[in-house]
């Protein structure tokens, strides 16, 4: 079944639903994308917030524990202080992540949010590649652009990398572009589903449950599918992003590196 047409009826139903079922909830999120609070009291206010809900998987300076990933290296889930906001709000759906209690005011989920950025200020280096060059090469030889997002623009099959020299230091953006296979998370594989009729449908794994798995193809098409309903399916645990070595020269990798690498939070 394709389900880009079928999509928003039932989810606008089950979204109605939920608002019902739970009524007296938090205020409703802020349409604003600038964050209003970002002075040193608001970031101790946002630790003593995040010291309360969060380190229990996060870990007590935000270094990551066990049922929480680290944040202090950037963000592989929101680019922009918006997105942290939401994050922060209303959790990662299918994930442990489950953000802060309802009844926290937006004034509070913004002060987390200064504090979380206060834990990624990244130092400058100095690197050989050239950003401009690089940059070129990202949207062109590299073909990066058709599955990155960098400002708004590019594809969603990868992660948005707009901030991802906030997350990532060189050396990792080198391992990145040459070994994109090496521990790659669960939420990066490929399903690849053989209908009933013998041809086959290919895309990342957004979700999978028992019964159900959706995925979104190369043209960033969303499709699902009910396991009892195909002929076969497999996942496929290698990432689809190409390793740069055999695409790029070594000057190629050095300028992306440096392009990528300058593309974080400006310094306030
Ligand atoms: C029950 C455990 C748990 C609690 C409590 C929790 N988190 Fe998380 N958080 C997670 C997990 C697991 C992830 C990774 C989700 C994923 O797979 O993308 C995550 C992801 C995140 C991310 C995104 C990280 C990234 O790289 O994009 C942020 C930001 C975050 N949490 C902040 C918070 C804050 C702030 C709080 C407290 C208000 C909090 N979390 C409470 C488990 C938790
Ligand atoms: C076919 C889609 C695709 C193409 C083309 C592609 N990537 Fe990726 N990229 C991904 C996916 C999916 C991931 C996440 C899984 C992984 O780490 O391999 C990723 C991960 C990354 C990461 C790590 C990001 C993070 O947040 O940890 C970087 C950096 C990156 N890509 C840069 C590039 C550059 C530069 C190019 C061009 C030379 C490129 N990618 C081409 C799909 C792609």
């Amino acid at each position: 079944m394709r389900m880009r047409s079928l999509w928003a009826i039932p989810a606008a139903a089950v979204l109605a639903a939920t608002v019902l079922v739970t009524a007296p909830a938090a205020p409703r999120a802020q349409e604003t994308t600038e964050n209003p609070f970002t002075t040193t009291l608001d970031i101790r206010m946002g630790q003593r917030l995040y010291q309360q809900q969060c380190t229990r998987c996060h870990g007590q300076t935000g270094d990551g524990g066990e049922l929480g990933p680290a944040l202090t290296n950037g963000f592989t889930s929101a680019s922009t202080d918006a997105g942290l906001f939401r994050i922060v709000r209303e959790g990662i759906p299918n994930t442990q992540m489950i953000g802060i209690s309802r009844n926290a005011t937006d004034q509070s989920v913004w002060m987390v949010v200064s504090y979380l950025n206060s834990l990624n200020s990244t130092p400058a280096v100095d690197l050989p590649g050239d950003v401009a060059a690089g940059r070129m090469v990202f949207e062109g030889k590299g073909n990066c652009a058709s599955c990155h997002m960098v400002g708004g623009e590019g594809g969603r099959r990868g992660p948005d990398l707009t901030r991802v020299g906030d997350r990532r230091d060189p050396d990792e953006l080198v391992s990145d572009l040459r070994t994109p296979d090496e521990d790659l998370a669960p939420r990066w594989w490929t399903l690849r589903v053989t209908r009933e009729d013998g041809s086959v449908v290919e895309g990342l794994r957004m979700s999978e449950d028992t019964f159900t798995m959706r995925l979104m193809d190369e043209n960033e098409d969303l499709w699902s599918f009910s396991k009892g309903g195909v002929r076969s399916y497999e996942r496929v645990t290698s990432s689809i992003m190409p390793s740069v070595n055999a695409l790029l020269t070594e000057d190629e990798v050095e300028d992306l590196v440096a392009y990528l690498y300058s593309l974080r939070r400006e310094e306030t």
